[in-house]
């Protein structure tokens, strides 16, 4: 087991060139995120692949449905050996505690989170489904929930990780995309934090893909990012 923070997002369309790229890393450094796009297009084995590698994987499949139905999902994800996996957090307590309950009945439980507001979404697009407030609010309100209904945290933006990590406390797992390290590109992200920062703020685990995914050296990149965090900080 790794006690690095990154989690690399393997963005990628399909298993050979997913699994080209991890094959230079070292899971000694990283996590692994497997997310949608790769998961439909390669299914089960690229998660054993990397399993079988001895990675740990989240699985970012962010369920969301009947408490049954997401139940059996994340039940599903477990037997294929991930590390953690995810769902949305307005699928409402049943739902989340549905889900943690039938984890909890396995002999070794992998870690649940919840997403709450996504990061795409603004206030009118939230008023437009219902959700009065701000994205900021709802993510707090979601946040609380999430933990009532006995999940072990949520992914969030590093910029909500401060408030998030004072109001939940030490435990409570945060797991932010949105980092960069100061020398990388912005790529599409608007609202980065440096893996520094985002880890003073209180994130516990950073998601980060195409600085290391798309670097020419990927495990240089990821070495750097790692003593970056561990070089004493001048200020
Ligand atoms: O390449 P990059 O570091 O931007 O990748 C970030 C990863 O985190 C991608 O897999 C992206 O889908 C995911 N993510 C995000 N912002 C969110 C939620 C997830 O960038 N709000």
């Amino acid at each position: 087991m790794t006690k690095s923070p990154v989690i690399v997002a393997l963005d990628f369309a399909d298993s050979r060139s997913a699994l080209a790229l991890v094959d230079r890393l070292d899971p000694a450094l990283c996590r692994l995120k497997v997310g949608k796009e790769l998961f439909t297009r390669a299914g089960p084995p690229v998660v054993e692949a990397l399993v079988a590698r001895g990675y740990e994987v989240f699985l970012d499949l962010k369920f969301h449905d009947i408490p049954n139905t997401v139940a059996a999902a994340c039940d599903a994800a477990a037997d294929l050996g991930v590390w953690m996996m995810n769902l949305h957090a307005s699928g409402g307590r049943r739902m989340m505690e549905a889900a943690r309950e039938r984890l909890e009945s396995r002999s070794h439980r992998p870690l649940l989170i919840a997403v709450t507001i996504l990061t795409s979404l603004g206030e009118e697009d939230l008023a437009e489904v219902g959700f009065q407030g701000t994205p900021a609010q709802n993510v707090r309100r979601l946040a609380a929930l999430a933990e009532r209904s006995g999940l072990d945290g949520v992914v969030c933006s590093p910029l909500e990780a401060a408030q998030l990590r004072a109001e939940r406390g030490a435990g409570f797992l945060l797991v932010t995309p949105g980092v960069r390290p100061a020398s990388a590109a912005l790529d599409d992200q608007k609202r980065v934090m440096t893996p520094a920062d985002a880890l003073a703020a209180g994130a516990s685990h950073l998601v980060i893909g195409r600085p290391i995914t798309a670097a020419e050296d990927p495990v240089a990149a990821l070495r750097a990012i790692l003593e970056e965090l561990e070089a004493p900080k001048n200020c």
